[in-house]
């Protein structure tokens, strides 16, 4: 609900637990007041002092000072002498930036993008128009209100109403000042096949910030930011997070000033951004989601994980069962070879598997990595009779098929790159980097766009397909585009994402009933823009399930167990005493979707024994883990990892427990229980939710690793 209260200029947000307010202050500035719990208290809450340096407005007076007075957005040496939101170059040449608040108003729903991934159906959205006298900009802000997932998202249009160009030179359009508390800042940070591990500092002064360069959200900083009370633990204490519907170069970043306040921004990258607005033209940009929690981290993830799932991920799949995969990538490589592959289907078939994935090495002449990537054609060595009837072959088996491409690249080596070597990102008369011996598409260019859409629905236009991996195997560098001209090329990486956003929504809507996974190496593309697109992301190349739980555990923090794909390999890379079994390996994989990555046709037969027997527990407690509450477990120590899922009724819940740290623990408290009720274990143990709760379940001593599932008791 959006309410405004003429008599305080207050303008009030609220969502089934929080409360968002701002104030209207002297007609022109719009004041942060307030982002919490639901309070009655806001009245005294606006206060005006003046401070030494200070710059302070002159008409006003020296107690108002935008450096000191907590604000929606920050302009560029407006007088606001901390890291600010919003900066555009003038057409005289200057970068001062001075929105003024002119107007608001209220509506249902919120502004859809045409260009880009969103949250959909919103419950209502606030509008507040500034202008900038000076440059003739005007600019919109937005705040649509998700009410049952106690979340709000931010974001924005430019317009400019002059005669003279304006550029806009940084748009970190979601901004929160916060007065007081001492907090720690929480990112999710990593590198190729160690990604998202959580890193958590308390906040000190001066900025603290991550970013993303590389043209896609990277392995490293993943796009989003927490600040969490210091005393705050997964169930207690205050947090608040950002996370960015956008999966190219980004900015987040905390800044502590020596009044001890807070300011948390999110937006485009300042330093790989600008964008030239002509006479009448707007730019929209990215939306941040943002969210609040008195209950500690995992109400705070509990409240993303529900408007991923509810806004973000199409509504079609989200709570659809989920294929269970064999993925030919670790086991087979390039050599794909039609023979193996039936072999694979059959035996899959028989273990209980659905999906057969093709991965990379079946198009083009695709024998390694240097050659063919971009020739979106059947390989006709490695499939005799083409797709067509090789997808009919395993559809008669009962099996569904899925396929992998990498629709944003070129190998130098290719067809499509020796009759268009303009289609690449490129800086004239520069030498360019390759990475992974590849290139990466001008998409800012429609042409290359229709392109290559065109030749993957020629390719599959005949092809039975369920499923498809779409991978992205290198970051950007030498971004230039051949097709922008001069004035444009800051606008190349937005513009690049942008072309990223309409391939997917050409690809996903000209296949329709196909399930998309995300995938870049591993979890470089891992956001909730792509999840707009593709329902789940493949999360890491490292498949080894020690390694999975630090990464799989800090994904959590942002993101659904239903957008993590989680697949049982052979590769191990830990060093512990024994090597996982595969009992651990399932236990690990269900922190996200089950699937399998590995040479079933070598399974022994205890392993394949277990397999199908996973399987059918994985289908049994799917629709749990798609739509349940997670809740990470509280109090652990290093070497400790687990969560438990509960149902939204709480009728059910499943616990994973994983112990490599050999700590002796016996009991752990749960969390997100009915406390009247009774719970029955798989093995017909009844426990009180009350007991399950304060005084905890007992750990098996004998198993390092354990997995139960309760159902609540009928009588
Ligand atoms: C990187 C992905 O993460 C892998 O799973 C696999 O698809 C390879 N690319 C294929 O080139």
């Amino acid at each position: 609900m959006i309410e405004f209260n003429i008599d305080d200029n207050l303008l009030k947000i609220e969502t089934k637990n929080t409360l968002y307010a701002m104030k209207i202050v002297h007609d022109k500035y719009v004041a942060h007041l307030y982002y919490g719990a639901k309070s009655d208290f806001l009245r005294d809450m606006y206060k005006e002092y003046p401070v030494d340096f200070a710059p302070y407005v002159a008409d006003i007076g020296a107690n108002f000072s935008l450096n000191t007075v907590s604000t929606e957005l920050s302009f560029f040496d407006s007088g606001d002498m901390k890291d600010t939101a919003v900066k555009i170059k003038n057409a005289n040449g200057d970068s001062t930036t001075l929105f003024y608040y002119k107007s608001h108003r209220i509506f249902k729903g919120r502004c859809n993008f045409e260009n880009m991934p969103y949250s959909r159906n919103a419950d209502e959205t606030l509008e507040i128009v500034y202008v900038d006298e000076v440059s003739g900009c005007k600019l919109y802000s937005y705040y649509s209100v998700f009410e049952k997932s106690d979340t709000i998202t931010r974001y924005a249009k430019f317009v400019n109403q002059s005669e003279n160009v304006i550029q806009l030179c940084q748009v970190n359009i979601a901004q929160l000042d916060i007065s007081q508390g001492e907090y720690s800042v929480i990112t999710l940070c990593g590198d190729y096949a160690k990604e998202r591990n959580i890193t958590e500092y308390p906040i000190h002064n001066g900025i603290q910030r991550i970013y993303s360069k590389r043209g896609h959200s990277s392995h490293q900083y993943n796009p989003f930011i927490a600040l969490k009370e210091i005393s705050a633990t997964e169930d207690e204490g205050e947090a608040y997070a950002m996370e960015f519907v956008y999966s190219g170069d980004f900015e987040a970043q905390a800044e502590k000033s020596f009044d001890g306040k807070i300011r948390l921004m999110m937006g485009l990258n300042r330093d790989t951004f600008s964008w030239n607005l002509e006479y009448g033209e707007d730019f929209w940009t990215p939306e941040v989601i943002l969210t609040y929690s008195n209950a500690g981290t995992n109400k705070l993830s509990q409240n993303l994980h529900d408007h991923i799932r509810t806004h973000i991920i199409n509504p079609k799949f989200v709570y659809a069962a989920r294929p269970i995969v064999i993925n030919t990538w670790e086991a087979m490589y390039f050599n794909i070879d039609e023979d193996v592959l039936l072999r694979y289907a059959e035996k899959a078939k028989q273990l209980g598997i659905d999906t057969l994935v093709i991965d990379d090495g079946w198009f083009g002449e695709r024998n390694n990595d240097s050659i063919g990537l971009g020739d979106w054609y059947v390989n006709r060595t490695k499939f005799k009779d083409g797709l067509k009837i090789f997808s009919d072959k395993i559809h008669n088996m009962g099996l569904n098929l899925g396929i992998w491409i990498e629709p944003e690249m070129v190998n130098p080596k290719s067809e499509i790159y020796k009759r268009h070597p303009e289609w690449v990102l490129q800086c004239k008369n520069r030498s360019g980097s390759l990475s992974r011996k590849q290139l990466v598409l001008d998409l800012t260019n429609d042409k290359v766009i229709d392109y290559i859409v065109e030749k993957i629905k020629e390719t599959f236009a005949e092809v039975k397909l369920e499923y498809i991996k779409w991978d992205f195997n290198r970051s950007l560098s030498e971004s230039g585009s051949l097709f922008l001209p001069a004035r444009r090329q800051g606008e190349t990486k937005h513009r690049f994402m942008l072309g990223c956003y309409k391939m997917h929504k050409k690809l996903t809507e000209a296949f329709p009933e196909v399930m998309f996974e995300g995938c870049s190496g591993g979890g470089g593309r891992f956001d909730a823009g792509i999840l707009f697109y593709c329902p789940q992301i493949w999360t890491s190349d490292n498949t080894d399930p020690v390694c999975r739980l630090s990464i799989q555990k800090g994904t959590s923090l942002a993101y659904p167990v239903s957008a993590i794909s989680a697949h049982i390999s052979d590769t191990l890379f830990n060093n512990l005493e024994n090597a996982p079994d595969y009992d651990f390996r399932f236990n690990v994989a269900l922190g996200g979707v089950l699937g399998y990555e590995l040479n079933i046709l070598n399974l022994s037969p205890e392993n394949e024994k277990k397999v199908r027997e996973q399987i059918q527990k994985s289908r049994k407690i799917q629709p749990l883990l798609l739509q349940g509450d997670q809740y990470r477990l509280n109090g652990l120590e290093d070497g400790e990892f687990g969560f438990i899922c509960v149902s939204k009724d709480k009728s059910e819940f499943l616990l994973a427990y994983q112990n490599i740290g050999k700590i002796k623990r016996k009991r752990i408290c749960l969390n997100g229980l009915d406390d009247t009720a009774l719970y029955k274990s798989e093995s017909g143990d009844i426990y009180r939710g009350e007991e399950l709760l304060n005084e905890g379940i007992e750990l098996p001593v004998n198993t390092m690793y354990t997995y139960f599932h309760f159902t609540i008791d009928k009588y």
